[in-house]
């Protein structure tokens, strides 16, 4: 992939006027989405304004500058203090870790997500999706060959369980599953409006939503803690320990010192995982769907190539995957249209330079991921969905950094091997049975950019036994 043309960037950069920024803020708050592009078209894909009419920061959809920020000269850029605010709620692992603590940790973990781990996790995705499925087969024979389900709910359910149990195995009961989703779900959600609308929080304060959601937080720490050390209690017995992402954690041992996690960080790691996993991929899911169904060619792209491939009536196994490539374009097309971690943050370490543009220690950026997928220089008729852009010799002339849905540089998503193949197996043991379709009358789906990027409400999805 080429790199972006240098931007010779305006200085100063443009600003949007504090007063503007204020009164736009509940639209802001609302839904950021219209009110961010229609900054970016009036003032350029870099420019200055203020988040919430408060926080000073730098919007940006130029591929170069986020390429510099993320990746050239990634020392000079920390999280911002909203990652670092998220840690209180979702304590310091990865996502919210900074510096050489994260450097040491990031090492440590790596090594769980390799290929040929996630290819052991492969045949649990599989039995996952296929436990999610059976009930929606019976329900669609029961109704003559085609029912409908509610996508989003769908989604999140399954890849909340395939999290789950790649990292705690299936110890946890259906129960205890869904108040863990809806547990991260509610904190996040609230951390979202702390931020959005700031000068709302003296009134959460007062009316107590600080200390409800401090205690949801102790709720969901005392399920993980209470299971880890049930697991850590089992490692004396006879019994070989599962083979998941938690006893990954507990095992792994520092290069520098041969010690284990302390018992806190390692409850700190597997719950980031678990909010780090779920959500991206439940929306990268119910986007994907929502897009096939309206682009039944689409499905049957996908078909043609299984069938050809000599795969088409049984699961294909993870060394199959590569064969299958036209789900994958899909998925990464359905993410380049609706990104799950729409926006980045970072701010600058200490004074830096880009083009020519002076960036004082303290700037706060705002990566929009959202506004790189859609512009119109990088992507023809971006608004459309079309996943042959990621065909092999088409993905050979796509901007560097204009796609960029699990970051870039080092701290790029750690959970991308895990996550595109958990997607392509779902899209394609979903359209082993079924044929998707978009019940008439329905309205398009609303976005709802929260943390990650999600459908507004839900959807209903139609299913024809195939
Ligand atoms: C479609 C699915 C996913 C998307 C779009 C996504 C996106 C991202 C992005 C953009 C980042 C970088 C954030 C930044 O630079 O500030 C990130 C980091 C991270 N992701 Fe994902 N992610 C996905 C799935 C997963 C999964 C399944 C896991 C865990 C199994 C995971 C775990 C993490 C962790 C731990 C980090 C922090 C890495 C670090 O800073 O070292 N993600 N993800």
């Amino acid at each position: 992939m080429p790199d972006a043309e240098p931007v010779t960037l305006p200085k100063p950069l443009p600003r949007v006027p504090r007063w503007q920024s204020l009164r736009r803020s509940v639209a802001l708050a609302g839904n950021p989405l219209p009110e961010l592009n229609a900054v970016l078209e009036k003032y350029g894909d870099t420019l200055e304004l203020f988040i919430g009419g408060f926080v000073k920061s730098v919007l940006t959809r130029d591929p170069g500058l986020t390429q510099h920020i993320l990746q050239k000269n990634h020392r000079n850029y920390a999280k911002s203090s909203f990652t670092r605010g998220f840690s209180r709620y979702v304590g310091h692992g990865l996502l919210t870790n900074d510096g050489a603590d994260w450097l040491r940790q990031r090492r440590l973990i790596q090594p769980g997500f390799h290929r040929q781990r996630v290819a052991g996790l492969a045949g649990l995705m599989q039995r996952l999706v296929a436990d999610a499925l059976a009930p929606l087969r019976a329900q669609a024979a029961a109704g003559g060959g085609s029912t409908t389900v509610a996508a989003h709910a769908l989604m999140t359910r399954l890849t909340f369980r395939i999290i789950a149990s790649s990292v705690f195995s299936s110890d946890f009961s259906d129960a205890e599953l869904d108040r863990l989703s809806a547990l991260v779900t509610e904190i996040q959600a609230f951390y979202v409006r702390t931020i959005r609308q700031p000068y709302l929080r003296p009134w959460q304060w007062l009316r107590g939503g600080f200390r409800y959601h401090d205690g949801l937080v102790a709720e969901l720490r005392a399920l993980l803690g209470g299971y880890i050390a049930r697991r850590r209690a089992a490692e004396t017995a006879a019994a070989p320990p599962p083979d998941d992402l938690l006893q990954m954690l507990l095992d792994a041992r520092y290069e520098d010192d041969g010690q284990p996690m302390r018992p806190e960080q390692v409850l700190d790691e597997a719950l980031i995982l678990l909010v780090a996993g779920h959500e991206t991929s439940a929306n990268a899911l119910t986007w994907l769907l929502y897009l096939l169904a309206r682009h039944p060619p689409e499905q049957a792209v996908i078909r043609t190539e299984r069938a050809a491939a000599g795969l088409a009536s049984a699961p294909p196994a993870f060394d199959d995957l590569p064969r299958l490539n036209t789900a994958l374009h899909a998925v990464q097309e359905a993410m380049r249209l609706y990104p799950p971690a729409w926006m980045v943050d970072r701010v600058a370490l200490a004074d830096d330079e880009y083009q020519g543009l002076r960036i004082p220690k303290g700037t706060l950026f705002s990566i929009y991921l959202h506004g790189l997928h859609h512009d119109a220089k990088y992507w023809p008729d971006p608004e459309d969905f079309r996943p042959a852009r990621f065909a092999p010799e088409a993905a050979k002339l796509l901007t560097l950094y204009a796609y960029a849905p699990f970051g870039g540089g080092p701290r790029l998503c750690i959970g991308m091997q895990f996550a595109l193949t958990e997607m392509q197996l779902v899209v394609l043991e979903i359209l082993r049975h079924f044929e998707l379709e978009w019940p008439a009358g329905q309205p398009a789906v609303i976005q709802q950019p929260l943390i990650t990027l999600r459908p507004k409400g839900d959807f209903e999805l139609g299913l024809r036994l195939l």
